[in-house]
């Protein structure tokens, strides 16, 4: 499929919020229940672009098919070369190597960084998500059974990590 990987701009937000509502409201990779606002997602929008990384995968018309940005991972500054990312594909173009492509990027871009280490937070029943993670070297670092709860389960988090 042919595709680029792109940093983000501003215009890319609303396509952003569409991806991630729409995996929010139909499953269990985002744990929250309300999709996010205008507001909201634009605030993350900024503060990520200032201070950490937003990369989209960008199709030939220029739609935007997927998307991956890391954060803090935790708030004390011990923690500042330690990263949280998370990747988001279109749901009707999953499987055909955008989240591999988008992935490899970001682990790039945190070592342009200065990055130490990058921590991916899944739910424990998304194999997607476990295989893209094995494949560019994540390993399993915490499973924390039943810390999360959406649509009438408790969900089980697998923390994996990757030192850059
Ligand atoms: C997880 C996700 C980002 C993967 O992106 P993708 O573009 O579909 O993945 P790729 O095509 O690059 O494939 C990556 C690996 O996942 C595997 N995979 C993809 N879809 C799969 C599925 N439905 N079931 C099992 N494995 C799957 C592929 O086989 C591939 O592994 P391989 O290299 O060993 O063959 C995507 O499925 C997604 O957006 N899911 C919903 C949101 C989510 O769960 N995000 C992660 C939260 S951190």
């Amino acid at each position: 499929m042919n595709f680029t990987i792109e940093a983000a701009t501003k215009a890319d937000i609303p396509a952003i919020a569409a991806i991630l509502n729409d995996a929010v409201l139909n499953s269990v990779a985002a744990w929250r229940e309300a999709p996010v606002t205008e507001e909201e997602i634009t605030a993350w929008f900024e503060g990520r672009t200032r201070d950490f990384a937003v990369l989209v995968a960008k199709g030939g018309d220029g739609a935007v098919l997927g998307y991956a940005s890391y954060g803090p991972f935790r708030a004390y500054s011990g923690y500042r070369q330690t990263v949280e990312h998370s990747v988001y594909v279109r749901g009707d173009v999953r499987g055909r190597g955008i989240g591999t492509s988008l992935l490899a990027r970001l682990v790039e871009r945190a070592r342009s960084q200065g990055l130490h280490v990058m921590v991916g937070a899944l739910e424990a029943g998304n194999t997607a998500s476990l295989k893209l993670h094995a494949a560019h070297g994540f390993v399993e670092t915490a499973r924390m059974p039943e810390v999360g709860r959406k649509f009438g389960r408790w969900l089980t988090l697998v923390f994996v990590q990757k030192i850059l």
